[in-house]
């Protein structure tokens, strides 16, 4: 059923909300070499490191980075000896999301409203105390080896959690960064075939989140390619959650390469949203960032797909942006390589102008005019 969000909003004031989110408090990678990690994202994406955890805060299995860049959070950890979960973890699934925390005005009820909706629970509720306040935290399994953390702040005032120290200059923001990044637009997650309706029942039954589908493709699939995505948000629209799986194409698809190398369901793209986005992109490729590259014969057809809009056709073709319309407006969007080793995580940056979709249209577009390309070199 498709539900806009004025109507969800509406709903959520009318009912008492079993399940208030405030929105995504953080998102934490298990990396294989987080020092590495934080000086990439410090350096190369423009965050700035606020808070540490390791050996020398008395850690003796993890180290922790926690990197922030307008509302974005991000936390990188890595292992400080073979046994450690975070080791297993990297082992077999390569750098990757494990924790999409949430914030939460109450981390107890939250925690059992989940689990007497069918959540898996991972992690009781638990109060983490310092002289800057306490926060309570609860976890929760989702797709794979990802788990939800709610997070309840209350009136905390230290950098991040009890047991971080702040950081000020061990990775000082880099200064043509400054607020490059907003915030977390959504977050993808990339299910078995055949499971992903059992995922977005799971995000309205335990969240109480209600699936949007007023962007029109349900189904993104060329000759070649095909995925199946649906998106689930909470009643503001703070949180989007996009779930993938395969669909049968010719070939693999991109979410079966994922699946494989990933070793399982996963986080596959953090969505961060950027006021400008070409000069991001121009400040990020500049800097190494590498995105996909896309063919010129796209831009063949965006006059007539898209219409107008504000940016030079000519800046969105160097810099290889996407822009797709919807209903609502335009938006536009670039994904990055994968950021590690393996086929599997990566970041897309996006700017929306009104549209309110995830940019289904492009998939097709863009699909469309690879294999037009392919097909010019008699490779089709
Ligand atoms: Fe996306």
């Amino acid at each position: 059923m498709s539900t806009s969000l004025h109507e969800l909003t509406g709903a959520a004031e009318r009912h008492a909300d079993p399940m208030p989110l405030n929105g995504i408090d953080h998102i934490e990678l298990w990396v294989g070499n987080a020092a590495q990690s934080a000086y990439y994202f410090t350096h190369v994406f423009g965050f700035e490191e606020v808070a540490y955890a390791g050996l020398e805060t008395g850690l003796r299995e993890r180290a922790s980075h926690v990197l922030e860049q307008g509302r974005v959070r991000l936390v990188v950890t890595g292992a400080l000896s073979s046994d450690s979960p975070v080791a297993e973890h990297h082992r077999r699934h390569g750098d990757g999301v494990k924790v999409i925390a949430l914030s939460v005005p109450d981390a107890a009820a939250a925690y059992r409203h989940a689990v007497e909706a069918g959540a898996r629970g991972l992690g009781e509720p638990r109060t983490l105390s310092e002289d800057a306040g306490s926060v309570v935290v609860a976890d929760i399994a989702a797709y794979g080896d990802t788990i939800h953390r709610f997070v309840e702040r209350g009136d905390y005032a230290g950098a991040f959690l009890p047991g971080y120290d702040a950081v000020g200059g061990a990775h000082p923001r880099a200064h043509a960064g400054e607020g490059m990044l907003v915030g977390i637009d959504h977050v993808v997650g990339n299910v078995e075939l055949g499971r992903m309706q059992e995922w977005v029942g799971y995000y309205e039954r335990v969240f109480g989140m209600r699936e949007l589908i007023h962007f029109s493709d349900e189904a993104i699939s060329t000759e070649y390619s095909a995925l199946m995505s649906k998106v689930v948000a909470d009643g503001h629209g703070r949180i989007k959650f996009p779930i993938n799986e395969p669909a049968e194409g010719r070939r693999k698809s991109q979410i079966d390469e994922y699946l494989e190398f990933y070793e399982g369901p996963g986080a596959q793209h953090i969505a961060l949203a950027t006021r400008d986005i070409v000069a991001t992109v121009e400040e990020l490729t500049r800097r190494g960032v590498r995105f996909l590259r896309t063919p010129d014969a796209y831009y063949e057809e965006v006059p007539d797909r898209v219409g107008e809009i504000a940016e030079s056709l000519e800046d969105l073709r160097r810099l290889g942006i996407l822009v797709d319309r919807d209903d609502e407006g335009y938006l536009l969007q670039i994904f990055t390589k994968p950021l590690g080793d393996r086929p599997t995580i990566f970041f897309e940056i996006i700017e929306r102008h009104g549209a309110r979709g995830f940019g289904a249209g492009n998939f097709k577009a863009l699909f469309e005019a690879i294999e037009r390309e392919q097909a010019a070199r008699g490779n089709l």
